[in-house]
């Protein structure tokens, strides 16, 4: 059987309130919800508490993209209701390790952010360390300074999923920019944009979700 690449909404609203909103609408067509970092930010983990709360049957993500205290927060939003939680590609070692410790009691996961600057040698480090799952980013910013998908965003994400990881692929993600991807079993595609933002966003999900299974079924 053909597994596909979930998809995950990334809930980075300023706000709950408009994150509620925003979810209410798609919550039911999407695999995993993030509480984005700009909502960790703004509400802290009430969010996460109160998004497991309404979706118990989903997996929850906590993008804290945690650089240190990786024991502490780990514990903070595993213990509000997370499955999953972010630490940044830079931490060190022993934040992402104190990180899984936690996740690894309660049957949760640790995903590593990649952003900026990481090697292949860093890469390899985190599986010995026990780490699965990595985030390909293109970043919020990066995009907007006109950075698109190139060919070595694509054989960077091949070469991460032939390391073993389960990749996701994120940022600022449109359904027409699937198919770079569909030579690699990507674990999880991340929207949050193009679908909190789209007119009809329940379509938009279902879009994503049909083009996914397009490429991966
Ligand atoms: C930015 C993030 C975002 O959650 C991620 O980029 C997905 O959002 P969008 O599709 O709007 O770019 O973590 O740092
Ligand atoms: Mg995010």
């Amino acid at each position: 059987m053909k597994i596909l690449p979930k998809l995950q909404i990334a809930l980075d609203n300023t706000s709950l309130e408009s994150a509620l909103d925003s979810i209410r609408v798609v919550g039911e067509e999407i695999d995993v919800i993030e509480a984005g970092t700009i909502l960790c930010v703004a509400e802290g983990m009430k969010a996460v508490k109160c998004l497991k709360a309404l979706y118990p049957q989903k997996i929850v993500l906590a993008d804290i993209k945690a650089a240190d205290a990786g024991s502490l927060l780990a514990k903070m939003c595993y213990d509000s209701g997370a499955d999953w939680m972010t630490v940044i590609c830079c931490a060190p070692i022993a934040t992402m390790e104190a990180a899984l410790k936690e996740a690894k009691t309660r049957n949760c996961d640790v995903q590593i952010e990649l952003y900026g600057d990481w090697t292949f040698e860093q890469a390899a480090e985190w599986r010995e360390a026990g780490i699965e799952q990595v985030v390909y980013h293109r970043g919020r910013d990066a995009q907007a300074a006109g950075q698109g998908w190139g060919a070595e965003d694509i054989d960077k994400v091949k070469k991460l999923s032939d390391m073993g990881f389960k990749v996701t692929v994120t940022g600022g993600l449109v359904t027409e920019d699937l198919h770079l991807f569909k030579d690699i079993p990507v674990y999880t595609f991340i929207a949050g944009r193009s679908i909190r933002n789209a007119k009809d966003p329940k379509e938009a999900a279902r879009e994503f979700k049909k083009v996914i299974a397009e490429y991966w079924g």
